[in-house]
């Protein structure tokens, strides 16, 4: 049903055409997380069916949506400082429609304030929505009325009459990623994911696997797949035994699409890291030997506090298990610093895990207090400045052991899979090996070719080598 809407926006498009001498063009700006990148892509593949152009920037669009995110204060003030640019480009533009989706719009009562104070915005939509967007865009044009969808309904896009497959435009060629499951019922007491995303629903594994096949068939060579919690999927099976997939299960299925030459997962959360799951990073070939695996704070208390449900102990005798039985993995970490009642103590506890842990790398953030969630009700204690102290001294200590990481790799020849950056200045190519490290190189490959690379310099946040 929605291509009927298709149909009846590319008319829209056909006009704009006829008035304007050149079709209208958009821009999708994205905040937040691997899961946004994806359904932008969407969002952006329906724009294309229905006759809009890409454009690189904001200036010159006749479309901008803005796909945010709120799991932190300062990823809702950069979208709040950006918006204004939109009420700038109207002014000059009044052909331009603006956009505003994602999880910020999914906070209560968000959407009202957008409307109150912002209202320039013609479409709000939340994050299940965008399967509707040709139907929204079809009923803004025919009305030109502003208007909010941002129930949380859930469906595949075959529940909503769209062809997923045609309907994306993606960022790469080479690489792709697919959701397995949307929301998470988690609860991590500061976190807002489970309030704007909804309650964990895993994908059916066919509906996975077919647009993995998909992506294989239109070149990727490289899979991410995405779940706030991807260890804890429970797809539906089909054929004869209809069992239920597990993630491992669903790994071992994507290791045999043809085509695809490397498989990555993101994210995993500790407590659901099963033995099966080791086994199958460790026997399936295409399955990079990289794990991301947010610690989040090496005091236990306070991981008991974060409704983490696991201790230091348990988490560093699951990275120690994970080096054993996968060799050269590569594990990485998101830590935050500042929790609601985090003591110096509590706070040498994350820098000895850090050290013991050994991550290749790790993403670091100041506690963020986000309303509604359980720890916003805990009254702050810390000082700003004791909290930027410690956040400075994980850093350093961060960045000591990953430079001595990388300095271990010195002279060793890896397989270093090609991105499709721009080459540098001095014309060095990027590309990422299968613990993802970054990797800038000399000598000529295509996106998505996976080339030796002799390493020649290490620094902290990357390598540098020469194709051999
Ligand atoms: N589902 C994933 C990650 C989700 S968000 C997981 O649980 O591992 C990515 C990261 O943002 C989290 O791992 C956490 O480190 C950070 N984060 C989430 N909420 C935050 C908050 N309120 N303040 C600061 N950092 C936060
Ligand atoms: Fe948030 Fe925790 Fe779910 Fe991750 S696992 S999305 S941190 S509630
Ligand atoms: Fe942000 Fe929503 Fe992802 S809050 S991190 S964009 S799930």
């Amino acid at each position: 049903m929605q291509s009927e809407y298709v149909k009846r926006v590319g008319e829209y498009t056909n006009d704009f055409f006829d008035r304007r001498g050149r079709r209208p063009k958009f821009f999708i700006k994205t905040y937040g997380c691997q899961m946004n990148v994806r359904e932008s892509e969407q969002l952006a593949g329906m724009l294309v069916a229905m006759g809009f152009l890409r454009n690189g920037s904001e200036n010159g669009s006749d479309l901008i949506a803005y796909n945010t995110c709120c799991i932190r204060q300062n990823a809702e003030n950069k979208t709040i400082g950006n918006i204004g640019l939109a009420k700038f480009y109207k002014e000059t533009n009044p052909d331009l429609t603006v956009v505003f989706c994602g999880c910020m719009a999914r906070q209560p009562g968000y959407a009202d304030y957008l409307q109150k104070n912002h209202p320039y915005i013609d479409i709000i939509l939340g994050t299940n929505e965008r399967w509707r967007f040709p139907e929204h865009l079809a009923a803004y044009f025919n009305e030109k009325r502003s208007f909010a969808d941002i129930s949380d309904a859930y469906g595949e896009p075959s529940d909503y009459g769209v062809d997923a497959g045609v309907l994306v435009s993606r960022n790469h060629r080479h690489k792709a990623g697919v959701s397995v499951s949307y929301g998470c019922g988690n609860f991590c007491s500061y976190c807002i994911v489970p309030r704007v995303r909804g309650m964990e629903r895993s994908r059916a594994a066919s509906d996975v696997l077919a647009e993995a096949e998909a992506l294989a068939q239109d070149g990727v060579r490289e899979l991410t797949l995405l779940g706030q919690n991807v260890n804890s999927y429970n797809g539906e099976g089909s054929g004869i035994a209809c069992e239920s997939v597990s993630f491992a299960r669903l790994l071992e299925m994507a290791d045999g699409i043809g085509g695809i030459e490397r498989i990555r997962f993101l994210t995993s959360h500790p407590k659901d890291f099963s033995r099966d799951l080791i086994d199958a990073m460790g026997s399936l070939n295409k399955v990079c030997k990289s794990v991301h695996l947010p610690m989040q704070s090496g005091s236990t208390k306070i991981l008991e506090a974060m409704n983490r449900k696991y201790t230091k102990e348990q988490y560093l005798g699951l990275v120690d298990l994970l080096r054993a039985s996968v060799p050269g993995v590569s594990v990485t970490t998101d830590i935050i610093v500042g929790y609601p009642g985090e003591t110096e103590e509590d706070f040498c506890e994350t820098l000895d895990a850090v050290n013991q842990a050994g991550f290749e790398g790790a993403f670091t953030f100041i506690y963020s207090k986000r309303e509604g969630t359980p720890s916003s009700k805990i009254p702050y204690d810390l000082r700003e400045e004791t909290v930027k102290e410690r956040f400075e001294r994980l850093i350093g200590t961060l960045n000591l052991i990953l430079l001595k990481k990388n300095e271990s790799m010195l002279s060793k020849t890896l397989a270093v899979m090609a991105e499709d950056d721009p080459p540098g200045a001095d014309g060095a190519l990027t590309g990422r090996t299968d613990g993802n490290a970054l990797v800038h190189f000399y000598g000529a490959a295509s996106p998505g070719e996976i080339v030796e690379v002799k390493i020649t310099e290490a620094k902290t946040f990357y390598l540098v080598g020469e194709r051999v």
